[in-house]
């Protein structure tokens, strides 16, 4: 037997009997919870599996609330001045910047391509990326659309010297923005706009609690339905209808997961439906009317 086998073999005996322990232990809970006649195992664990999960549901909520109060500070440093975000960016020369404003690859190009018609994305139409990073989008919306007006929001300002250094697009304009923050969002969403994106930065969007994450991912959301002409597309990691779950990633940074499908459903100006490519999720919006009835432009 190789060393793999028997490494395997010797954690099977320590492993098997924990998991079938964990089985017993769903079940007891399962049972009860179903009112279903119990076995004599399920009468045994009953009562400290019912304690123990309790336990662990509040242990684990416990947890999820500090991650929500510690990482929404860390957020902030993460992506700030001297933060790890962009840490390569401001240090490189002029040659080395442009080599990788150029080498960028956009996520949401395949459903530029794919979803066309639900997106109706056209040259002369107006397009606001929040979040956009050293412009990964920004430069593939730039050179398909040249009579368009390009907007781009970050909290970064290494990214947004990035773009407004490499790109030579005549509408392209870049600033600096939260889109956590309500003022912000209000100067930013005041001008009328035909597509809003936002790509892999709403998992980035959360507040010091779990309350308090949820109204602000609804907030944004009604906010970009209100104010887009034509589409929303949030390109990001969708979970499960349920409260969003946050998951540690480095020393500063964590990620929401949530059903992002779910801030949209009570808009009735257009229609979300969710796509993937392999790359990411997309959750598109669209507020085509024609398309939505099932008839064709
Ligand atoms: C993973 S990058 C994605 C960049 C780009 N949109 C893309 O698709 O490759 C996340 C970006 O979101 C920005 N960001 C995070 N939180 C933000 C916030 N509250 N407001 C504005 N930008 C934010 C970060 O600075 C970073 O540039």
């Amino acid at each position: 037997m190789s060393s793999r086998g028997r490494r395997q073999r010797a954690w099977g005996i320590v492993l098997e009997p924990v998991l079938s322990l964990r089985i017993q232990w769903r079940d007891a809970l399962f049972v009860r919870r179903q009112g279903l006649a119990p076995s004599l195992a399920n009468r045994l664990l009953e009562y400290p599996a019912g304690a123990a999960d309790r336990l662990l549901r509040t242990l684990k909520e416990d947890s999820q609330s500090r991650i929500f109060a510690r990482f929404a500070q860390l957020h902030l440093r993460h992506y700030g001045p001297s933060g790890r975000g962009y840490q390569s960016v401001a240090p490189s020369n002029s040659d080395e910047r442009r080599a990788r404003y150029e080498g960028q690859h956009s996520r949401l190009e395949y459903f530029v391509d794919e979803f066309t018609d639900l997106l109706g994305y056209a040259n002369g139409d107006v397009f606001l990326d929040l979040g956009c990073g050293t412009g990964q989008n920004i430069r593939m919306l730039a050179a398909r659309f040249p009579a368009s007006r390009i907007i781009g929001y970050d909290l970064n300002a290494d990214a947004v010297s990035l773009v407004r250094e490499c790109e030579e697009h005549p509408g392209v304009s870049v600033a600096l923005g939260d889109i956590a923050d309500p003022a912000f969002r209000g100067v930013a969403l005041a001008e009328p706009v035909d597509h809003i994106i936002m790509s892999h930065v709403f998992s980035l969007v959360f507040g010091p609690s779990m309350e308090e994450t949820i109204a602000l991912r609804q907030g944004i959301i009604d906010d970009l339905v209100a104010s887009c002409g034509k589409s929303v597309v949030i390109l990001d990691s969708v979970g499960q209808p349920g409260p969003p779950v946050i998951t540690i990633e480095q020393r500063q940074r964590a990620t929401i997961t949530d059903d992002v499908m779910g801030y949209f459903a009570h808009h009735t100006s257009g229609r979300a439906l969710m796509a993937q490519s392999d790359r990411t999720r997309a959750v598109i919006f669209s507020k085509r009317r024609d398309l939505q009835s099932g008839g064709q432009q």
